[in-house]
């Protein structure tokens, strides 16, 4: 087979890695991918938002199978597009997208369909908005801006002024652009947060092992969100019994709602949950693998991944049994310095070489902002890379995982020292 992914960072290196090792694949492609990704597969120089070039490049191609990575040339209909050109894609289409571009739809079906996520009102004027805060007086609230916000159109404020600041940001400021034309006013949720995926072929669905993930930037949880700076499965809150509830809860309802509304969703779908006390509420959900959370899913996957996403792109998963390993899997992931602030990149990064030569199995590198220049790999982003390490239990992985880490350095370069920590105090 021909495969085509779309994407360039740490969650599409590690489905291209997971790829390259199918006895099916015949040939593997990223557009555009990354330093890494280019070790495992053709990198093609087409933005992952360039819908028309990629949609007649894959065509041209002869693609058995495109895999899309980013949420991005989903909500943009790239999934529509190559189904007209009879490709076949792991994705859903423009429709089933709205799940994750936009939050309003994705409530409001939650509440229609009967899935548990906490209350919420939805305003598109500012004074009705800002009116409705007095109701928060002392407590927290959560503000969010309805569209695509790459991950930084939710503020979790501790009353109503804050709160305020941030309509006015979104909505008169327009910070995010169009996403600020509507907002919605949420109570704030208390617990721990789980990231479940689930594959779908738009009837039958599978869960694939829960994820915990670390978004901010500082050791204890402190500091500024980010796009996530280390992630670790299995999650210990995660019982079968939550996730039995979570198939039950949600997965059954969204498949029937999408069903009854004529949604026919061929792809992931992420739920991100707030547990609490063994009850939960859906956060949000997403239309893409997770990342950082896939690269610490996808190396316990001990079956081929390839098939998995083809029958789901072929609308027929019924017969798809998955096997994982019992081990625990840590992703610890470097930033540039200064990020999610302002940083500089183009720097050299040193010791991959000497990291791949200890021919670990249980270590992997996932680029994420890397580029070659002048023949060596550099820092290309924000987040340049992460560190994937398994073992038979939490502390060993976290003890390779780390031990890897000491390897590579590049200017300026940072990464957390406590990812997976509040796992460690879990039964
Ligand atoms: N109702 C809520 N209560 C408490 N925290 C929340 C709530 N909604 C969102 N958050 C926090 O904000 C983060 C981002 O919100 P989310 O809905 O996942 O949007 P996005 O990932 O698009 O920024 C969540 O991971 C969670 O930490
Ligand atoms: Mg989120």
């Amino acid at each position: 087979m021909r495969v085509l992914i779309v994407g360039g960072g740490g969650r599409e290196h590690v489905l291209a890695w997971k790829l390259a090792q199918s006895p099916l694949l015949d040939k593997l492609y990223c557009a555009p991918g990354n330093a890494g990704i280019s070790a495992v597969a053709e990198c093609i120089d087409i933005a992952a938002d360039n819908i028309e070039v990629l949609n007649k490049w894959a065509v041209e191609s002869q693609i058995d199978l495109t895999v899309v990575g980013p949420e991005g040339p989903l909500v943009g209909g790239i999934a529509d597009s190559f189904r007209r050109s009879g490709l076949k894609v792991f994705g859903p289409d423009r429709k089933g997208a709205l799940l994750e571009g936009s939050k309003v739809w994705s409530k409001r079906k939650m509440r229609q369909w009967g899935i548990p996520t906490g209350e919420f009102t939805v305003f598109d004027d500012f004074d009705d908005a800002r009116r409705h805060l007095a109701r928060f007086y002392g407590e927290p609230v959560v503000i969010k801006a309805d569209g695509l916000a790459a991950g930084k159109g939710v503020t979790v404020a501790s009353g109503p002024a804050e709160a305020e600041q941030a309509l006015y940001d979104i909505m008169i400021e327009r910070v995010f652009g169009d996403a600020g034309k509507r907002v919605i006013i949420e109570n704030c949720l208390r617990g721990e947060e789980v990231s479940v995926l689930a594959i779908t072929d738009g009837r039958n669905f599978v869960t694939l092992p829960a994820a915990q993930d670390h978004k901010v930037i500082g050791d204890g949880d402190k500091g500024p969100n980010t796009g996530g700076m280390g992630a670790y499965s299995p999650a210990p809150i995660y019982t079968a019994e939550l996730a039995r509830r979570t198939g039950e809860l949600v997965f059954q309802p969204l498949l029937k709602g999408f069903n009854d509304s004529g949604i026919d969703f061929r792809g992931v779908i992420y739920a991100g949950l707030m547990v609490s006390k063994n009850q939960f509420n859906v956060l949000e959900f997403n239309v893409r693998f997770g990342d950082p959370e896939t690269q610490a899913i996808i190396p316990r996957m001990q079956s081929d991944l390839l098939p998995l996403l083809l029958a789901a792109a072929e609308g027929d998963l019924k017969d798809i049994r998955l096997e994982w390993s019992d081990h625990s899997a840590v992703c610890v992931v470097f930033s540039s310095g200064g990020y999610p602030g302002r940083y500089t990149t183009g720097h050299v990064i040193d010791g991959l070489d000497a990291l791949a030569e200890v021919k670990d199995d249980h270590v992997a590198v996932f680029h994420a902002g890397t580029a070659i220049k002048d023949g060596r790999i550099v820092t290309a982003g924000g987040r340049v890379l992460g560190v994937t390490a398994w073992d038979s239990d939490l502390r060993k992985a976290l003890q390779r995982v780390y031990r890897a880490a000491e390897q590579i350095k590049f200017e300026g370069m940072y990464y957390r020292h406590d990812i997976a920590r509040r796992a460690l105090t879990k039964p």
